[in-house]
């Protein structure tokens, strides 16, 4: 797989990564640590070096099948997150964030986290910026290697590139979600600032699959946020209404190069932009993590297809995201 550097760091790792939140077989399932083993072996096999969890996810149920692979594979990258559950929204001291990175590193079973991030924690907290100072402080205490941030807006992304010792901004960008184009990727570029891309598919709408028919289960977000009900509705099919994105969907699939599939242009589309250092698409079973690595062999995608998309942006979908972005 193609090479990408983490912002300045000096980490050079392969440009699709995990996304690790429905690592047990799916949102919605019982956590299923053989399913999850399954995944992160496959993706370990398809050349996969990163991945991306949450102290949440699984309620720690992802980051102990993390942990249980690193006995098997040590040449990976994970990065964890902190700042949701318990602590979410102002229980935010010196003594929580300690607290949760010493139970992220017993479940990975790991001397220091490769990564932390803060999980889109509210923006008065960014701006007040003493979670960063702790954060710093467990860097140079060792307990962390790097942090970065996790964030729902661009407005926040900004914030936290102006923090020293940042090292990369997860955000959402998609074809839905372009507003990233505009400023932030270059201001990150400017500040040596890794961007790690998530929900590349935009919750699997930009894989092609779905219609309006589709159900899904009571516990997968894709059913119980799908307006934003439980937690920014940006994390759920992008922001988009789920009948509209089916539409919008139909529209770009006629886009589609007939050498390739819609999730691959969906993803080939994101690593067009030289500003990105890793994609983590979540994957509910290992077919889909075989499927999704192809993207980085494939070229870039032809000028025409990356104008008609931006006129499609423009026109259709920009107005139709949303909550705060
Ligand atoms: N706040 C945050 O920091 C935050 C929030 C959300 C996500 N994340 C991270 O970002 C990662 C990616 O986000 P995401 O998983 O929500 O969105 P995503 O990658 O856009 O969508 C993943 C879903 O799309 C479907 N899919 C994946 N590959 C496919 C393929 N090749 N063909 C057809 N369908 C496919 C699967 O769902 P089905 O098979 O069930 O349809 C899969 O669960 C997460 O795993 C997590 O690590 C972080």
């Amino acid at each position: 797989m193609q090479a990408r550097k983490l912002g300045s760091t000096g980490l050079t790792i392969p440009e699709i990564g995990l996304g690790c939140w429905q690592l047990g077989g799916g949102w919605g399932n019982d956590w299923d640590n053989t399913i999850a083993q399954q995944i992160l072996e496959a993706a370990y096999q398809s050349g996969v070096r990163f991945f991306d969890t949450a102290d949440v996810y699984g309620d720690g149920a992802s980051e102990q099948s993390i942990g249980e692979f690193l006995n098997r594979h040590a040449d990976v990258s994970v990065a964890t997150k902190l700042g949701r559950g318990a602590i979410y929204p102002d229980h935010y001291t010196r003594d929580t964030i300690r607290t949760a990175t010493q139970r992220s590193l017993e479940r990975l079973g790991v001397r220091a986290l490769d990564l932390t991030q803060l999980h889109c924690i509210p923006p008065a907290v960014l701006r007040d910026g003493k979670v960063f100072d702790w954060l710093r402080e467990l860097r140079d205490d060792g307990l962390i290697a790097r942090f970065g941030a996790s964030v729902e807006t661009v407005e926040e992304g900004l914030l936290c590139l102006e923090q020293p010792g940042l090292t990369s901004l997860q955000i959402i960008f998609n074809i839905f979600r372009q507003k990233p184009l505009e400023q932030l990727l270059a201001r990150a570029q400017e500040k040596g600032v890794g961007i790690i891309v998530r929900l590349p598919l935009a919750s699997g709408l930009l894989s092609g699959k779905m219609t309006r028919d589709t159900v899904f289960r009571s516990g997968d977000h894709r059913h119980f946020n799908r307006d934003g009900q439980q937690f920014n509705v940006g994390e759920t099919f992008a922001g988009i209404e789920f009948e509209t994105g089916v539409s919008l969907a139909e529209d770009i699939a006629h886009h589609v190069p007939a050498n390739m599939t819609m999730a691959q242009m969906a993803l080939r589309w994101i690593l067009d932009h030289d500003a990105v250092s890793v994609i983590i698409p979540g994957a509910s079973s290992p077919a889909q993590v075989a499927a999704n690595v192809t993207a980085s062999q494939l070229p870039p995608l032809p000028q025409e297809i990356h104008q008609a998309l931006a006129s499609l942006y423009r026109e259709r979908i920009h107005g139709a995201i949303r909550g705060p972005y």
